[in-house]
C-alpha cells in the first residue's frame, strides 16, 4: 500500500480513525535526525523515540540507564525530521515512578524542549495517577504492557509475558484502564497472539503489537533490528528488510582499500 498524500500531519486522532477503518497503523522507532528524515519520508505514522537507544544508540544491556536529558537530545534531532509522521518519546526509568507530579515534570521538559507530540509510559494500575496528571495537562499518552524493559530486573528475562491466567488477567484490566483513563493507544510487548487479539477488539483505542501477533491495530519495530543495523538480536518476531551491517561494512573495507591503494581521491575528487 502507498502513503497516503492526504494525510498532511498524523495525529492521534488520525490514528484512531485508522482503527476505526480497518487500517493497519505503522510504527518505527528513530533516535537522530537523518534515519527519521528517511522514515518520515518513507510515510510511516508514528515515529517513537524509544529508550531503546539505551541499547542501540549507546550500547547499554538495558534501557535502564537512559536519561531524561538524553531521551529530549534524540527527542528533539527526531521532531526536527518529522514532517508527517506523529512524535512520541519514551519517558525513561527514573523520570516516573516516584509520583505524578514528577511524570508530569518529565513530560512538560520533554514537551517543551523536543516539541514532541506524544509520550508513552510503561505500566498499568501501578503508573495510572501519572497518566491521569499527564492528561490533565493536555498531553496525550500511550501505554506500554506485556515485556516492559524498564522492569526487566522484575521478570528476570525477556522471555513472553502473560502466558499464566494471572498476568494475563491484569494485563486485561490494565488495558482497560488505560484506555478508560484516557490514553490514545496501546502498546502490547511480547504476548501471546491469541491474547493481543482479545486485547485488541476489547478496547475502542489503536492497539499496537511487537511479538504481539497479527491481530492487533498496528506494529512497531525497533529500526535498528529491522534494517539489521544490529546484528546480535534475532528474536522470533523480528523480521530484518535489510541488512545495512554488511552493506556498510563492505562500503568500509571498500573505502580502506581505496585509500591504501592511492585510488582516493582521484582528480575528479579534488579542487
Ligand atoms: O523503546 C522502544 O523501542 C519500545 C518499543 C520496543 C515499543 O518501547
Amino acid at each position: 500500500m502507498s502513503v497516503n498524500k492526504e494525510i498532511k500531519r498524523v495525529t492521534t486522532h488520525v490514528i484512531q480513525e485508522l482503527k476505526e477503518k480497518g487500517e493497519k497503523i505503522s510504527m518505527l522507532t528513530a533516535y537522530d535526525f537523518s534515519f527519521a528524515s528517511i522514515i518520515d519520508a518513507a510515510g510511516i505514522e508514528i515515529i517513537l523515540v524509544g529508550d531503546s537507544a539505551s541499547n542501540v544508540m549507546a550500547g547499554h544491556e538495558t534501557t535502564l540507564p537512559i536519561t531524561l536529558d538524553h531521551m529530549i537530545y534524540h527527542a528533539s534531532s527526531v521532531v526536527r525530521a518529522a514532517k508527517r509522521a506523529l512524535v512520541v518519546v519514551d519517558l525513561p526509568f527514573g523520570s516516573y515512578q516516584g509520583n505524578s507530579r514528577e511524570a508530569l515534570a518529565s513530560t512538560i521538559r520533554i514537551m517543551k524542549e523536543s516539541g514532541a507530540h506524544a509520550v508513552k509510559l510503561e505500566g498499568g494500575e501501578e503508573i495510572i495517577e501519572s497518566v491521569k496528571r499527564i492528561l490533565t495537562a493536555g498531553v496525550p499518552v500511550m501505554g506500554h504492557l506485556g515485556l516492559t524493559p524498564q522492569s526487566i530486573y522484575k521478570f528476570g528475562t525477556y522471555t513472553v509475558r502473560a502466558r499464566e491466567d494471572q498476568e494475563r488477567e491484569k494485563l486485561l484490566q490494565d488495558a482497560k484502564l488505560l484506555e478508560e483513563t484516557g490514553c490514545f493507544a496501546l502498546v502490547l510487548e511480547k504476548i501471546p497472539a491469541k491474547l493481543a487479539k482479545e486485547v485488541a477488539e476489547m478496547v475502542s483505542i489503536p492497539v499496537i503489537g511487537i511479538g504481539a501477533g497479527p491481530d492487533v491495530d498496528g506494529q512497531v519495530l525497533v529500526m535498528h533490528d529491522m534494517l539489521g543495523i544490529s546484528q546480535d538480536f534475532n528474536p522470533r518476531f523480528l523480521r530484518r528488510y535489510a541488512d545495512l551491517a554488511s552493506l556498510a561494512n563492505d562500503a568500509v573495507k571498500q573505502y580502506i582499500t581505496d585509500v591504501k591503494r592511492r585510488d582516493f581521491p582521484n582528480e575528479k575528487e579534488q579542487y
